[in-house]
């Protein structure tokens, strides 16, 4: 359903209610998605990014709830990846004559991803269009999250729209922040900054620097997954400086995955040893739980704890890709330890550690190992491992 944002601005965008997977399989979205598209009518028609190809019958339906596709004058393609550019051919059959907006990066991305010679216009920040009474202005977003992202700002409604940044995988009946649960939307916020953009929070903070400096005013920060920030909509701005800044909880989280219940054991006992501390923690298996559920909790988490039985000379294969996450993305601030039970070679731990080296989390301390099944002497070796850890967490 089209929705009006201000007089002659609408969402008609697409609400991806079924979609569990994101980025081929590599993202869960629990609660869906949506991919944002905005139009904004008047002198000028302008149409600022496009959905993803499966849903380009709708988005025409949706703009011709307005105007005649044929009339675009201008796309705005903020962004190549297809969830937000893949339905662009269908936009440009539509309206040939029209001129696709990118940015510098864009123009070899978007040129890269369709092969068209469309009529191409490249602006750089702070270049600005005027579409009649109202102008857009363009910040280059580099690495928010690609190369090529960038934000369109709308005068006169100060409407910011920063595609991906400040958005959620998030499908809801309601376009606005103060119309959904916030709780369901912070969480849905958080988990999306931890997967996509943690890596670069160095430039989140120098790029919210740079925005705030122009001074603009914001009515509304319209991202292009997720619903609109209307009330307050700064809010997530602070948040992202917070999450950006890396200071986790004095909190700790500790994975695992585990053949016979040997490593399993030895993370409970581990976790006993945080309890009699008093310091919170979190138990997962790895093998059972959704990756990118956990990488929030290792987000949270100021101490990482990893344990895995050794299993043909390395660790669990459900260990790898995460271990593998881990190291992308880059986590700042955290530190870390290994554990594990074998039988008879016993590199699993050595594996992890090397690992969370690799990560640039330090290790605390060396790993604690259990031949065979852990005994009452290895759990409370694995008690007092807690213990000692948790002291760590608790001084930061
Ligand atoms: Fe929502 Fe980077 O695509």
């Amino acid at each position: 359903m089209v929705t009006e944002l201000k007089p002659g601005v609408y969402w008609v965008g697409v609400t991806d209610w079924g979609i569990r997977r994101f980025h081929g399989h590599e993202l869960s979205t629990h609660r869906g998605t949506t991919y944002n598209a905005y139009l904004i009518t008047g002198e000028k028609t302008v149409l600022v990014d496009t959905v993803w190809e499966p849903f380009q019958d709708q988005l025409i339906e949706n703009i011709r709830e307005i105007t005649d596709p044929a009339k675009i004058d201008m796309v705005i393609a903020n962004h190549a990846e297809t969830d937000h550019s893949g339905s662009l051919p269908a936009i440009m059959r539509s309206a040939p004559q029209a001129t696709v907006v990118v940015s510098p990066r864009g123009a070899e991305s978007i040129e890269g991803h369709y092969h068209q010679e469309w009529n191409f216009r490249s602006v750089k920040t702070g270049d600005k269009i005027k579409i009649g009474e109202n102008e857009l202005i363009f910040v280059e977003a580099p690495m928010l999250h690609w190369p090529d992202s960038m934000f369109t700002y709308l005068t006169g409604h100060n409407i910011l729209m920063p595609n991906d940044a400040f958005g959620q995988h998030y499908a809801t009946a309601f376009r606005f922040n103060d119309q959904v649960n916030e709780e369901e939307l912070y969480e849905e916020a958080l988990k999306y900054y931890v997967n996509i953009l943690t890596p670069f929070s160095a430039l989140v903070l120098k790029k919210i620097d740079e925005v705030l400096a122009l001074n603009l005013p914001v009515d509304m920060i319209a991202p292009s997954h997720g619903v609109i920030w209307r009330k307050d909509p700064l809010q997530i701005v602070r948040k992202y400086q917070k999450w950006a800044a890396q200071k986790p909880q004095p909190q700790a989280v500790i994975i695992y995955d585990t053949m016979w219940n040997g490593t399993r054991r030895m993370a409970d006992a581990i976790g006993d040893g945080f309890a009699e501390m008093g310091v919170e923690h979190k138990i997962l298996d790895a093998a059972v739980s959704d990756r990118n559920d956990v990488l929030v909790e290792v987000f949270r988490a100021r101490t990482v704890v990893i344990g895995s039985p050794t299993f043909n000379k390395r660790v669990l294969p459900s260990l790898a890709p995460l271990l593998g996450e881990i190291q992308g993305l880059g986590f700042k601030n955290k530190v870390g330890a290994a554990f594990g039970s074998y039988g008879w070679s016993g590199e699993g731990v050595k594996i992890i550690e090397g690992c969370l080296k690799e990560a640039k989390i330090p290790l605390v301390r060396e790993g604690i190992r259990c031949k065979w099944q852990p005994g009452g002497a290895d759990l409370e070796a694995c008690r007092a491992f807690g213990r000692e850890l948790a002291e760590l967490t608790k001084k930061g």
